[in-house]
């Protein structure tokens, strides 16, 4: 064996890779629905599903399947050429997800789908001016927002410490406090060309959009000429219970977003981004050929084998009835957590199987354990879940997320709901 071959994976990490993430000693090498096995063989209750991107599991047969045959047939060809399987996803997803006319262009991540929505946005102010005639340039995006971390996506994102130090930023963003009807009122103004939100907000801390803040932000929209964006990167392809996870807010059902973007979990763990754009008319154009040829692409966008495992995924999740199973498993959880309460936890946030749970920080503050640590208090307890074979995923300093695969069942539920009740009474002693 090499000396190479002898270091650890942390040895190897500490050398080799940048440092741009806090990770855990968690060393996943196998997976199989929601359960993942590291290295030595232990295995994992896999909550944080790939931050919300695992949406089949772990390695699911058709996943599979479909990644080889269409490996075998076609990996990728250039965005110059049609390929049948980007087009059929496209009709999937303006069809059958969004369920309104219009088209798709397709990327690589969350980041690059909500840069696609920048640039939309940029070239509608140009043909659609404010009333001195100058291109409208202006994107009002909400506080506790996370939109991507490539210039334009953090430049929208309304968290100071995503930006800090990265300056002088992408011009032409204004943050608002989110669900502020009021504020939201107040700062839109002459040069304002589109909105941008998370209908539910997912590295924020799963912040629910309120019905009243929606519908306000559709009459605005429509009411000044504005374009409504919906960021459903995290919230979108089944996670909140429905395909587009802002009609799961009560009365939304009939808002209609100008545009959409998604990734994560469209491709269940196989990189891919996208965004829908409304066949809207302004002037004599459509808003989705607003993004003619020449104005944006990407060489991978939408390749024959991302298309086909992303379509593989949005089909499955329609015809098995999928989201069923995320409401119906979202329910339980409330329902068991108000029956019978977890220590530290005292709020239950989000919708379907995109969760946050409120930690109670002034009582993790008198736990000794914690005060030895500079961590925060969801860091210090989803290591402690981590440690007793649960994983999930902070959200800010007091929020911890449960993103499993929407194909998690009650049983397993119930032992994550167990190991959860068991590590956080045994500090609480
Ligand atoms: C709502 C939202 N938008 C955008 C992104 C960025 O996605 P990606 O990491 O794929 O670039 C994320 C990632 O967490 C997200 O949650």
């Amino acid at each position: 064996m090499s000396q190479e071959e002898q270091k650890s994976t942390v040895d190897l990490y500490s050398q080799y890779v940048a440092p741009t993430y806090g990770r855990f000693n968690i060393f996943p090498q196998r997976g199989e629905g929601v359960f993942l096995w590291d290295e030595n063989g232990s295995r994992f209750l896999d909550f944080s599903g790939g931050v919300a991107v695992n949406s089949l599991g772990h390695s699911h047969p058709d996943l599979v399947k479909v990644i080889c045959n269409q490996a075998a047939e076609l990996v990728h060809c250039s965005n110059l050429y049609q390929h049948r399987g980007q087009a059929e996803l496209a009709r999937l997803l303006t069809e059958e997800v969004v369920g309104i006319n219009g088209k798709c262009f397709f990327c690589n991540s969350g980041t690059e789908a909500n840069e696609g929505l920048i640039k939309l946005a940029r070239k509608f102010g140009e043909v659609s001016p404010s009333s001195i005639g100058e291109p409208r340039h202006e994107i009002l995006s909400f506080n506790g927002s996370f939109h991507g971390r490539t210039t334009g996506g953090m430049a929208a994102t309304g968290q100071e410490k995503i930006r800090s130090g990265f300056g002088p930023l992408m011009e032409g963003f204004k943050y608002l406090p989110f669900n502020d009807v009021t504020e939201l009122i107040n700062g839109v103004s002459d040069k304002t060309v589109a909105i941008l939100m998370e209908p539910v907000q997912g590295e924020g801390g799963i912040n629910v959009a309120s019905s009243e803040f929606l519908s306000a932000v559709q009459e605005i929209c429509q009411k000044r000429n504005i374009l409504l964006f919906f960021d459903e990167v995290q919230c979108g392809i089944g996670r909140c219970g429905d395909l587009c996870g802002w009609r799961v807010i009560p009365n939304a059902q009939e808002i209609k977003p100008d545009a959409i973007s998604w990734a994560k979990g469209l491709g269940g763990g196989f990189p891919i981004g996208a965004i829908w754009i409304r066949d809207k008319s302004i002037n004599d154009l459509s808003l989705c050929d607003l993004l003619g040829p020449g104005t944006h692409g990407s060489t991978f966008g939408g390749a024959p084998l991302a298309s086909s495992v992303a379509s593989t995924v949005v089909r499955k999740i329609i015809d098995e009835n999928i989201c069923d199973n995320v409401i119906n498993l979202g329910e339980l959880i409330n329902r068991e957590l108000q029956s019978r309460p977890i220590p530290f936890i005292t709020e239950l946030r989000g919708l379907g199987l995109m969760l946050g749970f409120q930690v109670n920080s002034k009582a993790i503050n008198e736990i000794r354990d914690f005060q030895k640590t500079n961590k925060t208090p969801a860091l210090f307890l989803v290591e402690l879940l981590a440690d007793s074979g649960l994983l999930t995923v902070p959200a800010g300093s007091d929020v911890i997320r449960w993103l499993p695969p929407l194909i998690v069942k009650e049983n397993e539920i119930m032992e994550a709901l167990e190991i959860m009740r068991t590590v956080f009474e045994r500090i609480n002693t």
